[in-house]
């Protein structure tokens, strides 16, 4: 969740360090700082809040120094005030930790008992702790290092530095991602490959267990054992280039925009559409043999594969389980063999997914990833990797990302029917056929952003608002509510439309607004009859659905939203649309941080 760099450097480091951070700032931006050494001591700087503020404070002090880390926090013990801000400072060592320590409390107690004395509220500050005590009992910095790391329990990327060796900087990584840079003369720590892209293309991912001491002209990594091991360098691929908005006013809003290319784009490595075929990327099992599907991921990834599980049994006829990921491994999940574990992500790094990934794979099942970061953990762990063309997504609120994974798990539902002799030449024809109408269909669903602008005044003024859907609709209701949420700060819940007479119906009134997502089609009517019995007890409805549904249900609703009229398969994509173009809206009328909104991060690194 929170972002690292570091740079032993040949000529001064801060500004490198905070352009670092600014590529870094969707890992969290509760507060941000850099620390580097000066003539033998540490200098440091810290904001609380968004980059801009740290901004500041460099403006009004500038620092100095040719090594330093830094860091952006989204936090998790301590609230997110100066003294919390990373870097921590301990005697000699500073510090700057992603993940969470969780035996912080027993080593805080002996490290209090021992006689220091703490500045944070932090579970961070420990380890800084226990490595300055290391050094002040006449350690090196590697040997207090190495002594330290098997204590910690928990999910860790920490980058060290030290003020009276002023030639190197410490990673270690243990569940949370860090990657060293090569550089010229100069080398590099970053959380990922895009913070390092201005400084360096030659990377190597640290794996599990990993530490690296990085000195100006050489890396020496270590294994958990600390053996001295060699990690392959990889050219990055990562654009060094700072992903612009264009003449849009939020990235959201650029990439809610993008969708009908990033879907086609997507859509070109998944059908072979002169031949009407589906296509996978190479991989070396047989689909054949897949028994049952279990599908795992969080958030709008997670209402991804619900969407995706009427796919995989509709056409496939194989069973699908799904589970979001923080509850999954903890269920101890049945888990077969002829299992495929199929792990939905954005960023390929979400800590929650990515240790449900390993235990699937410790069960013996084959893991397929539909991911959108092709040089993430999840896809680097992949048997079967389903990369999704997206393009860098900035907004915290997923959109392009979600289209783009619909668009893969479709194909991907095809190929399994395909595979299980489930699905004729005929249908799969149809299918391609279908698939590629969809970036078209979504261009006309983004053609009524102005009326679904002028209906945002319906919701914005609200406390609560219900979104209404069945069959694939149902997860996209869920989606709908879960943009909302985190961008406007509403609350909102989606519903099975027919599970409203269960119980949720008690909320309506007539300061509720139920947006109902209704296609025409299959389950048009009893989508309707539920919406029927909302507005019977006075709910606002504002209705998403096509020319024929509108012109059969839309009477007393008070706004309808039209869609083009889509094939089923294809609905959740083009429906997309007006559910995000709502919440963007809505956010914008009261007037949030619609790309960074309060208390979220676009990478969720810690469990
Ligand atoms: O990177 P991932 O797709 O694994 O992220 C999963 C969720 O954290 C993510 O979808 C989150 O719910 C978004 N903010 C939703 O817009």
């Amino acid at each position: 969740m929170c972002g690292i760099v570091g740079i032993v450097g040949r000529e001064a480091v801060a500004q490198r360090l905070f352009d670092g951070l600014k590529r870094l700032e969707y890992r969290g931006y509760d507060s941000a700082g850099i620390c580097t050494v000066q003539n033998g001591e540490f200098e440091r700087r810290r904001a609380e809040g968004k980059l801009e503020n740290l901004a500041r404070e460099l403006t009004v002090e500038p620092l100095y120094g040719d090594v330093g880390i830094a860091h952006t926090r989204w936090a998790t013990h301590g609230a997110p005030t100066v003294d919390n801000a990373h870097p921590h400072i301990a005697g000699p060592v500073a510090l700057v930790h992603n993940g969470i320590i969780e035996n912080f409390k027993p080593l805080r107690d002996e490290l209090l008992a021992d006689g220091r004395k703490f500045l944070s509220e932090t579970d961070s500050e420990v380890v800084a702790h226990l490595v300055a005590r290391e050094i002040e009992r006449g350690a090196s910095p590697t040997d207090a290092v190495a002594t330290v790391l098997p204590r910690l329990h928990g999910a860790f990327a920490i980058a060290f530095l030290f003020k009276d060796y002023p030639d190197q900087i410490i990673g270690a990584r243990m569940g949370a991602p860090l990657t060293v840079g090569y550089g010229q003369g100069e080398n590099y720590l970053g959380s990922d490959a895009l913070a390092l892209a201005p400084l360096t293309q030659k990377i190597a991912y640290l794996e599990e267990g990993d530490w690296a001491v990085v000195e100006r002209d050489r890396i020496q990594i270590y294994d958990r054992a600390n053996q001295p091991v060699t990690r392959v360098i990889v050219e990055s691929g990562a654009s060094s280039a700072r992903i612009e908005k264009g003449n849009y006013r939020h990235y959201m809003q650029k990439e809610i925009f993008e969708q009908p290319i990033v879907v086609a784009q997507t859509l070109q490595s998944y059908v072979r559409p002169f031949e009407g075929k589906v296509a996978l990327p190479d991989f070396d099992f047989d689909l054949s043999t897949v028994n049952r599907v279990t599908i795992v991921a969080c958030g709008t990834s997670f209402y991804a594969g619900m969407v995706a599980k009427y796919w995989f049994e509709q056409f496939a006829r194989v069973p699908v389980d799904i589970d979001v990921a923080s509850e999954f491994r903890y269920r101890q999940p049945v888990l077969e063999p002829g299992g495929l574990a199929l792990f939905i992500s954005q960023s390929g790094e979400t800590a929650d997914t990515l240790a449900a990934l390993r235990h699937a794979r410790e069960e013996g099942q084959v893991i397929a990833v539909v991911v959108n970061v092709p040089t993430s953990s999840m896809a680097r762990e992949a048997d079967l990797l389903l990369p999704t063309h997206a393009g860098p997504e900035i907004g915290v609120a997923s959109t392009k990302a979600f289209t783009c994974q619909l668009a893969v798990l479709a194909a991907l539902a095809a190929n399994l029917a395909r595979a299980k002799g489930r699905m004729s030449e005929e249908e799969e024809r149809e299918i391609v056929a279908h698939l590629q109408e969809a970036p078209e269909a979504m261009n006309l669903a983004l053609g009524h952003d102005d009326d679904i602008a002028q209906h945002a005044h319906l919701v914005a003024p609200a406390r609560d608002v219900l979104y209404l859907g069945r069959g694939p609709d149902y997860p996209m209701a869920l989606e709908g509510a879960l943009k909302l949420k985190e961008i406007s700060y509403i609350h909102a819940e989606g519903y099975a439309a027919g599970e409203m007479k269960h119980g949720p119906i008690a909320l309506i009134d007539d300061l509720v607004p139920v947006i109902v997502l209704a296609p025409s089609g299959p389950l048009f009517e009893k989508t309707v009859s539920n919406m029927q019995e909302v507005r019977a007890r006075g709910g606002k409805i504002i209705l998403i659905s096509d020319a024929k549904g509108l012109a059969e249900a839309g009477d007393g609703c008070v706004a309808t939203i039209e869609m083009p009229e889509v094939h089923p398969l294809i609905a959740p994509l083009v429906y997309a649309v007006p559910v995000q173009l709502l919440a963007y809206h809505v956010a914008v009328a009261k007037g949030t941080d619609v790309d960074q909104p309060r208390n979220l991060a676009k990478s969720v690194t810690v469990e």
